[in-house]
């Protein structure tokens, strides 16, 4: 049995308990854009450490790294050349344990992203395959295979890599490799036993230097059916919909295999290594990832593709607490991350009239505008980011108010780097600065992810708003100044704040791990309370929520409704609440005797806490 380095003393009991990620507040870092400590461009592991005191007063349970390994940088990092180590140009070693020493000592655990479905077309393997030839043991390890034509200049098949463009690349002797992803990330052979065993050292190796948990990359597509002949592209098109495993390389059975592996050498540490599955797989095949005895947990992504909506959160919601149930993990949540458009902005983008708009609202949205195709943002910014397209406000506003939502729920929630400042996704990033590969993949289709990878701001001046000593690798727009960290540190009602205040309630107030819907009386206001009492109101409708009758509802009585509204800040009257709602910020009531109307609570309620809309957030930054 291996243990972690001691935690240092004064840290909570939780520290060492084998369930601390049931219901933890993980927060995601990129590590090339959070902050650069040696003034190259680039954000860096002694970086993160030199940020660990305001991961801590975020109120953090954990934090995950996006790759921080060596790598050419095809796909952010996603293609890894060397599984054991750090980018020279992120540090070293030695700055990795000084960090993870750092946030184990302020209490927060370390999580580590693992790329496991492909490696970088420089990792050593690959270039080893290369020069080694066809039929090569070295080859085995990835996916090659013959062309197809009297030359084999056709590729094996007409698979389209998710990226676009072909799936498969072919090298100077003739023969083509798979890729999934961009042609620098070539698919591994999972079926060789080496890759097995290498991937299983790789884990050793983070776990014995203190690594907590993993994040595992596209997880549901390691192992491949590749038997000849290779289906077309419409024929696994039609797959995709069954959701049974017969897709040639989504979601097999076979890839739990694996994940039962992982577990036996997760558990061989006291606590127990985690996992989480990045699976865009079918919510009924989702649980398997989620297993104690695979990984553990599995990333839910449903509050990310919905609008925001009262219908579909309450769904979701209920739906994925139904599925955690069945698997014995918890739930998660997440409403961004670094693959698509950020929260603020896609709820400011417009979406088909509320039945109910009243006011701007009501004439807004055109359905047959850049976003009528969906809600993912991703129309909008192909069409150029068009500001008039976007209500910052409104998008904000309901940032604010989802995320506190989120965070009231049962089970542990994701948080993206920079959307503690209510940051909105940067759409003017000129074609000659992006980055990613799926703008140069799929030209016209796609602009790509680098718009919410930007450096964070962290100071409204200075060279690249604090983010380092030199210019950020991606260009920051201007009106990241009246976001940036310190601003926001000193108002009590900005965002940060406002994440900071929610965290540590959320600690404080936390539950076991369930919810009770209070009941509905209007459509676009959602209320639930968990096991001890603590109380949750959001209103997602254009119109003022009533907060007393809501308030009413639940069961807190109006007076003490009226003075949680002075407690909140000095909130104005709810009849001023603006047209889309808000969360107010949180209160908590800690004086006992509340009534909750459906009841079945003990009395006295020793943390009743009340997120409710209020209009004075409108206001807010
Ligand atoms: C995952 C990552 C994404 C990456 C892809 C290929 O989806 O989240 O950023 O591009 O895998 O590794």
């Amino acid at each position: 049995m291996h243990t972690s380095t001691a935690p240092a003393t004064g840290l909570p009991a939780s520290f060492a308990d084998p369930s601390w990620w049931r219901q933890a507040a993980v927060y995601q870092i990129y590590p090339r854009s959070f902050y650069d400590a040696n003034a190259d461009g680039l954000g860096d592991i002694k970086g993160i450490t030199g940020k660990v005191a305001y991961l801590r007063q975020l109120g953090l349970d954990a934090v995950w790294l996006s790759p921080f390994y060596p790598s050419e940088l095809a796909d952010g990092g996603y293609d890894v050349a060397d599984y054991r180590n750090v980018d020279p140009r992120l540090g070293t070693l030695a700055d990795f344990d000084e960090m993870a020493a750092a946030l184990h000592a302020a209490g927060m655990k370390l999580v580590v992203d693992i790329v496991p479905n492909h490696s970088s077309n420089k990792h050593p393997w690959f270039q080893e395959a290369l020069a080694a030839g066809r039929g090569s043991a070295a080859r085995d390890r990835y996916i090659f295979r013959d062309g197809r034509g009297t030359g084999g200049e056709l590729a094996p098949s007409d698979w389209v890599s998710v990226f676009g463009g072909p799936a498969w690349t072919r090298v100077p002797d003739g023969q083509w490799y798979l890729h999934l992803f961009a042609a620098e990330q070539p698919d591994f052979n999972w079926d060789n036993r080496e890759v097995r065993d290498d991937f299983l050292a790789t884990l050793k190796f983070w776990s014995d230097r203190g690594v907590d948990g993993f994040r595992i990359d596209v997880a549901h597509a390691l192992v491949k059916d590749l038997g000849e002949p290779l289906p077309s592209q419409a024929d696994i098109d039609a797959l995709e919909k069954l959701h049974d495993g017969s897709h040639p390389f989504w979601d097999r059975d076979e890839v739990h295999e694996i994940y039962a592996e992982w577990r036996a050498l997760f558990n061989q540490y006291d606590p127990p290594r985690t996992a989480v599955a990045e699976a865009w797989v079918d919510q009924t095949r989702r649980a398997r990832y989620a297993s104690t005895g695979g990984l553990g947990q599995a990333f839910n992504f449903d509050l990310l593709q919905a609008d925001f909506d009262a219908g579909q959160f309450a769904a979701i919601v209920a739906k994925n607490l139904t599925e955690a149930e069945a698997s014995g993990a918890s739930s998660t949540w997440v409403l961004s991350n670094h693959d698509v458009v950020r929260h603020a902005t896609r709820y400011g983008l417009p979406r088909p009239p509320h039945p109910d708009a009243a006011g701007p609202d009501a004439a807004g949205p055109d359905a047959a505008g850049p976003d009528a195709a969906g809600p993912d943002g991703k129309a909008w910014l192909l069409a150029g980011g068009p500001e008039s397209g976007l209500d910052r406000g409104r998008g904000l506003r309901r940032a604010r108010a989802a995320t506190l939502f989120m965070l009231a729920l049962p089970g542990s929630v994701y948080l993206y780097q920079g959307e503690e400042l209510g940051l909105h996704e940067v759409a003017a990033i000129p074609d000659s600065e992006r980055q990613d590969p799926t703008f140069f993949r799929n030209a016209g289709v796609e602009i790509g992810r680098d718009g919410c990878r930007v450096p964070l701001p962290w100071t409204a001046t200075g060279q690249s708003f604090g983010f380092g000593g030199a210019p950020a690798h991606l260009p920051q727009p201007e009106w990241f100044a009246g976001v940036a960290a310190s601003v926001q540190d000193s108002d009590p009602e900005s965002t940060l704040n406002l994440y900071r205040e929610a965290l540590r309630l959320r600690r404080r107030l936390q539950s076991a791990e369930q919810l009770f819907w209070v009941g509905q009386a209007n459509p676009d206001v959602l209320a639930f309370r968990r096991p001890n009492g603590w109380t949750v109101v959001t209103n997602f409708g254009p119109r003022p929520g009533s907060p007393r009758a809501t308030v009413a509802r639940v069961g807190c009585d109006l007076e003490d409704c009226s003075g949680l509204a002075g407690l909140g800040g000095g909130a104005s009257a709810p009849e001023e609440t603006p047209d889309d709602l808000f969360l107010f910020s949180i209160q908590e009531l800690t004086k006992g005797g509340h009534q909750v109307v459906d009841g079945g609570l003990e009395e006295p309620f020793r943390g009743f806490g009340l997120w409710m809309s209020i209009p004075l957030l409108s206001r807010r930054r």
